[in-house]
């Protein structure tokens, strides 16, 4: 059975991926929005800075308690900017 900290860990290391995550889906939205949505670029550009600070926080909390990352963060990127790609693709408010 995990104690209390340990929990808080292995969250942190969900959180962390999932901001990865977020990173690129907002990545994918802009790369679609670059063809279809040119005037949804900056709000994009303005959401995908916001999920990059958070990343950065989370990884300096993590380095701070010595919390591992989870396995590659730049698989996880990757998924975000295919669900944000495709995501985008179906249609202008999915992008928004
Ligand atoms: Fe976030």
């Amino acid at each position: 059975m995990k104690n209390q900290e340990q929990n808080v860990d292995q969250h942190l290391r969900i959180m962390h991926a999932c901001e990865k995550g977020a990173t690129g889906v907002y990545y994918g939205h802009r790369l679609v929005a670059t063809f279809f949505y040119r005037d949804l670029i900056p709000t994009l550009t303005e959401m995908h800075a916001h999920e990059m600070e958070h990343y950065t926080i989370f990884s300096k909390l993590m380095g701070k308690r010595g919390v591992k990352v989870v396995f590659l963060p730049i698989v996880w990127c990757g998924g975000g900017i295919i669900y944000g790609v495709f995501t985008a693709l179906l249609g202008r408010k999915r992008a928004d």
